[in-house]
Formats: C-alpha cells, structure tokens, sequence
C-alpha cells in the first residue's frame, strides 16, 4: 500500500542517527541522547525539530553579538576567525546557526547558538524548552571526567572520575554560577593528569543557572552537551525573533591539563578582560570585614588605615555596615546612602582623609539586594522577585530585586553612579549574597514566567556594561557569599572576583588549585586574614598564609593595630617581597607541579586532584628568565621521612638559575630528624644553589618542610647561559 499522498518516511536502520558524531541533535527523530535542544510550537504543541545542513562561511573576525552577554574577542578580535553554519528544519523554516570561533595559535574553539524563529506564516510563535551552547559528541575512548565542586567558604574541589554508561548532570539552579558547582569541566583520555595525556576543557562563559551534561550511550560514545539549565526555563520566540545562547569554551590539550590551563588562563586574560587591564598589578588592599564587620565608623577607618600604610598598603576597601542603618545584616540593602553615625563626612569625607593618608579608598556593595527593613522596598516592594500570591523566602534576611524589569536596572546604575560621583572610589567590591528563589516576576506576562533566570542575568549584564564604560577607572572585583559567582562571564567587566570566605591557608590550597584549572591567577582574590582563623580557627604562620596568598590578587583581611610591632615589621617587608614578585606571579606562566610527595602518597595529587597533604605550583615569565615556586605541607606522614624531591616545569634547559630562597621558617630548639637544632629562622637551603633548568626540571630538589603548615618560597633568576658543569651532577654550589 502506498503512504497518503505527502507523508513520507525516511529508510534505514532506526537508531542510526543516535550513533553518529553530530553538532546540534534534537529528541524526536532517532537519536535518543540527551538533545542540544528542545522548542514547542505554539500552534500545534508539535516539538520536532529536524535540522538540516543549509550553508556555512568563513567570515574574518567575529560574528556581532546583540544579545549582551560577553564572548571570547569582544574586545580584542585581532587575527579570529569564525565558522557560521545554517541550519534549517524544512518543515517549518525555522534556522539555526552554530557560531565557532578560534584564534591564532590557540588550540581552542568558542561555540554558541543563535535561534531564529523564521516560521512559516501561520506556524506562529515558538518556546524555546531547551538550548545549549554546544554540542560534543566523542567517540569511545577510556573517557574520565573532572569537575569543580562544593560549597560555601568550600568552593571549587577538584573531583574525577570515570565516565560510564548513564548521564552526569553538573549545573546550578540557583540563579548564580554556584558554590557547588562550577560551570567548567574537563573530559580526558584516561585518568587526568598534569603533564600528559588529551584532554577537553569546556568552560561556559555564563553567571546565571546553567547545565552540563556527559552522557555515555550504549555505544561507548560520550557527548557533552554544554548551555543554559533548561530547569523552569522556556524562551518565547515571535515571528523573526531570535535567541542567543552563551559561549563556551573548549580547549583542546595534547599534554593534560596544565597546558589546558595555560591556554584558558591566556585566552581569558587576553580576549575576555578588558585590555585597560591586561597589565594590571593588583593593587595591594586591606579589607575592613574581618576586622570591624558592621563597626566601621571613620575615625576607627583611619586607625585601621594607620598601620596599613606603613605596612605598603594601597588601597583601603570599605565592606559593608556603611550605608543606611547597616550595623548587621538584618536592614538597609538598597538604600545607598552614607549611614551619618559612621560617616559624617560621607564617602566624599572619607575618600578625602584615607586619600591624604596615601591609600586609595574601595568600597563595597550589594545592588541586587533589598531588606524588608530599608527606604527602597517600602517604596518599591513590586520591585523584589516573587509570585504575588506565595509566601516567598528569604536568604541572609534579604530578598532579591527583580532585575529582568529595566526601572530596577536604572536604579541600580543610578545609585552606584551616584556614589562613584560623590567621592574618589577607585575600586568597587560588588557582593551577591543569596541564590534566587521564587522566581517570578510581575512585570512578564505568563508566557515569559520561563524567561525570568536568563533575563536576570542578561539585566545584570547590562548594568555591569553601563557602569564599567561610564567609570573605566574604577576596578571591579565580583563575590558572591565568597565564591558564589566566580565565573568566567563576570571576568569580561570584574577582572578580580573574590575566591572564597575562607581564608585559611588549607583550605586556601585547595580552593585555589580548582580554580586555577581554567581562571588566571591575577583574578582570584586572595588575601592574609586573622589568625586563628575565623573560619576554621586554625592557626598558620605569617608566612605559610602569606604564600597562599601570594598565589592569587594579595590583599590583608585583619586588624594591623593588633599584631606586635615585630609582626608589623614581617608584614611590612612581605608585603615589599610581594612587590617584588609579583610581575612574575600575575603574569608568568602557571604550572601546577605533580609527583611532590611523602613515600606510600600518591603523588599526582600535589597539583590538586584527590586529597594531598602537599601541594606545590609555580610561575615562569614568558622568557623563562625568572620563576617563583612555591610549596605547602599540611601533614608530614613521620617525623622522619623526606618528601620526594619537587621537579620544576616550564623552564629553559640549558640556563642556569640561580634559586634564592625566600622567608625562612622560623622553629623553636628542639630535636629536628634526631639532630639537636637550635630555634630561629630557618632555610631549606642553607646554600644559595645555582642549577640548571635541565636539572630543576628532570631530577628536581629537595625540600625538607620543619612541621605541619611549613611553606616553602623560591626564586628563580637566571644566571647566564649554562657552562659546561663543574661537578658530575651538573649542580654548582655557591656560598650564600
Ligand atoms: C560576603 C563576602 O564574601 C564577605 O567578604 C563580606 O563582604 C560580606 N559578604 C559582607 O556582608
């Protein structure tokens, strides 16, 4: 019998199309894998989306964006090229386009998509249920996965494992990137490790809900499905509108993950961050949260500053309790006005004092926030997200402001312009400190309650957009109840984002490592806090907290007027040391360094993946001229084992480096591995060693860390081209 005249149907084997290697894949019509997308046709509630290859080109730059979100070359587009393909479902004409993007000598490609609902008349409009940036479909290989997990003041702990047959969704539906997950992974051939081995790192240039999901099929493949979360979203396409998706990332790595890094650290500092602060040297700032929390009236600022100065500080930044009637964080968000009792002389009076000091004044804020209690909601209560009808909930007592509606976007821009007019602010600390809920807002009709998330985000673009070009200036560093948003979208306007609220230096460690897979080291803030610790209440020396912090933005979170005046002096000439340094640090070369460890260890994990009680990583500057190295020990196995030696990366072979150790370790007298040792500053190394690359690099050095919490710093600085060695083992001693 022969089908009804124009149904037809297409021949083969079902399932075929499930097992091939495609960009963009729809549910529907044979592959069963979890699709790049997913619509509704209004009319008809059909949600078939067959696409078809139209056309592509090749255009020299990069394709416009209008939808705002930041892409890869926003700034810089010198030498891209991009890759456009149209794709069409015939039935109802609707396109799709698939955007690559890649860069010279990058092994890297951006991919996003662009949605237009070019229907046929009569089709009418179309949901968007489902969109993802990119599609990654890989044959079968021995595929591992890694990604960034955990949670607040506990942020971004690398996890691996093996991929397997089923699905594993990673993504945040909290509004914002997450503490708990981060929206970047890595799919490696093999177990992932540092120096060898492909892998493919996928980072999402998005700071709102977002998903990624690795499924492996019957077959063995994997694909990697990479965009929005497609949780309560839905995006409503009229007649010839269109949709943009965010961009992603992915690098391609032939020797594991530190090359991956190396290129995500240069593509973000190079084509993301704005170029007025491609050479930025972090200034070096004192924050008054842990010191004075809500306290901070001006005269105890400038005391606070006092020492400050003295120890090299630059910039003084203000944190919360300095508007309204802030004295905790029950009251006040969202009216930006000075509080008197704290300030009688405002921003602009205190600006003028802690200028006169030589500091420069930061401030911090939280515009997407209102209490109950403040001016704002009880003109504006419409303003906050909720469903009119439902109880809604509260986070740290505060609710969120609805900024899809563009009045609260032009609030936001206007207070915040206003206070970046009234007075010299020269840095803007810009907090975020619950995850959205009850996500609705009155101001979109029903058919756009889907659109809420994204809208969100998309407004909280457009204000970061307006502000950083009104006051290009001002530094911007993001946070988010510490790391609740530090991802790679935020960097395109706030180069610095604060990494967690968790300044002990173990921790420290380990956040740092995870977000080091793919963020450059000059955007993780990082700072000296108090001690004991007011997170953990442990206690580190000065100088472990300070290599931590090293490693990062450096600033110092604590009160100065209470250390000694022999504390005062350390911190005055580490933060001096740092000075020094830091050109190496912030725009070197990143290696994090594996095979450091205690004998029985396993000693991939001194770069970060699973759980190491060592950890080492370095800097190199791009003409391998000079190097900073440093290493931690959380807990020595004995008292009588050494760790193995720590063998150094990314340096010249044939150079000879000179390696001078910095900040000696200072100990009690005691007995040290059997000897009697009298107390005092201590070195690894009591000699000044002048070896070569090839030696640091291939047969390492030793390290002997005095106890728990020891911390080792080195400087590498070359010493001429290499001779002929001396000694048969290549290594020439000095007399230091
Ligand atoms: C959370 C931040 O992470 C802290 O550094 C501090 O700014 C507080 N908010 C202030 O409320």
């Amino acid at each position: 019998m022969r089908a009804p005249e124009g149904l037809q149907s297409v021949g083969g084997r079902q399932g075929l199309k499930g097992s091939q290697l495609l960009e963009v894949s729809e549910f529907g019509t044979g592959d069963f894998r979890t699709p790049s997308m997913d619509v509704c046709f209004r009319k008809d509630g059909s949600r078939l989306l067959p696409l078809v290859y139209k056309h592509h080109r090749v255009i020299d730059g990069i394709l416009p964006s209008t939808s705002g979100l930041p892409f890869l070359g926003r700034h810089n587009s010198q030498g891209a090229q991009s890759l456009v393909v149209d794709m069409v479902d015939t039935y109802t004409e609707v396109q799709v386009q698939l955007v690559y993007t890649v860069f010279p000598s990058i092994s890297a490609v951006s991919r996003r998509m662009v949605v237009k609902n070019s229907s046929k008349v009569g089709l009418g409009g179309v949901d968007l249920m489902k969109c993802m940036s990119a599609t990654f479909d890989f044959s079968t290989d021995d595929w591992h996965l890694l990604s960034l997990h955990g949670g607040w003041a506990n942020e971004r702990h690398i996890n691996t494992r093996r991929i397997q047959e089923g699905m594993i969704h990673l993504g945040s539906n909290r509004g914002v990137s997450s503490h708990q997950m981060n929206p970047f992974c890595v799919l490696s051939s093999g177990p992932p490790a540092e120096d060898h081995g492909q892998c493919f790192g996928f980072c999402l240039l998005y700071s709102g809900n977002w998903l990624m999901e690795v499924e492996q099929s019957q077959t063995g493949c994997v694909r990697v499905n990479v965009g929005l979360s497609n949780t309560h979203f839905s995006w409503a396409l009229g007649n010839q509108e269109s949709f943009e998706t965010p961009e992603c990332v992915c690098v391609f790595s032939d020797a594991g993950l530190g090359k991956m890094t190396r290129t995500f650290q240069h593509l973000i500092g190079e084509r993301l961050i704005a170029p007025r602060w491609h050479d930025l040297v972090c200034p070096v700032l004192i924050n008054t949260w842990e010191a004075l929390y809500f306290e901070v009236y001006h005269d105890k600022i400038l005391e606070f500053a006092k020492p400050a100065i003295e120890a090299g500080v630059e910039l003084l930044v203000l944190d919360d309790g300095w508007f309204g009637k802030r004295d905790d964080d029950t009251t006040s968000l969202g009216d930006w006005v000075e509080d008197p009792r704290k300030l009688p002389r405002g921003l602009k009076g205190l600006a003028q004092d802690v200028n006169a000091m030589g500091l420069k004044l930061g401030i911090w804020v939280e515009p997407e926030m209102v209490n109950q209690d403040s001016q704002l909601y009880r003109s504006h209560p419409e303003w906050v997200l909720h469903h009119p009808g439902r109880l809604r909930s509260e986070g740290r007592n505060q609710l969120v402001l609805d900024l899809t509606r563009r009045e609260v976007q032009d609030y936001i821009i206007d207070c915040v312009s206003q206070i970046l007019s009234s007075a010299n602010i020269e840095y803007i600390k810009w907090d975020m400190n619950r995850a959205l809920t009850d996500a609705f807002s009155a101001a979109l009709p029903p058919q756009q309650q889907g659109e809420v998330y994204h809208r969100y985000v998309l407004g909280l673009y457009r204000i970061f957009e307006v502000l950083t070009s009104s006051f290009p200036h001002v530094l911007f560093e993001s946070c988010a109840s510490g790391g609740g948003r530090f991802d790679a979208a935020l960097l395109a306007w706030c180069p610095q984002a604060w990494c967690s609220d968790n300044s002990d230096a173990f921790s420290r460690t380990r956040i740092q490592m995870g977000t080091s897979m793919w963020a450059p080291v000059r955007c993780m803030g990082a700072h000296i806090a108090a001690c004991p610790s007011h997170q953990t209440h442990r206690t580190h020396m000065l100088k472990t907290r300070f290599i931590v912090a090293l490693w990062g933005t450096f600033g110092l979170e604590l009160d100065l007027n209470k250390l000694s005046r022999e504390e005062l002096k350390e911190m005055k000439e580490l933060v001096a040391l740092r000075g020094k340094l830091c050109q190496v640090v912030l725009h070197g070369e990143y290696f994090r360094l594996p095979g450091f460890g205690y004998p029985g260890a396993s000693h991939s994990n001194s770069a970060g993946i699973g759980d190491s009680h060592v950890y080492a990583w370095m800097f190199v500057t791009p003409e391998k001229d000079r190097a900073v190295v440093s290493a931690i020990v959380f807990h020595r196995d004995t008292v009588g084992k050494f760790p193995s030696r720590l063998k150094l990366q990314g340096l010249r072979p044939d150079y000879l480096y000179s390696l001078i150790e910095h900040v000696p370790t200072t100990v009690e007298e005691g007995v040290f591995n059997g000897i009697f040792q009298p107390g005092g500053p201590q070195f690894k190394h009591r000699r000044r060693l002048m070896l070569t690359g090839a030696v640091l690099m291939e047969v390492g050095i030793p390290v002997h860390f005095n106890f728990d919490g020891d911390a080792m710093l080195l400087e590498l600085e070359v010493g001429g081209p290499s001779q002929e060695p001396k000694e048969s083992n290549g290594v020439h001693v000095l007399a230091s």
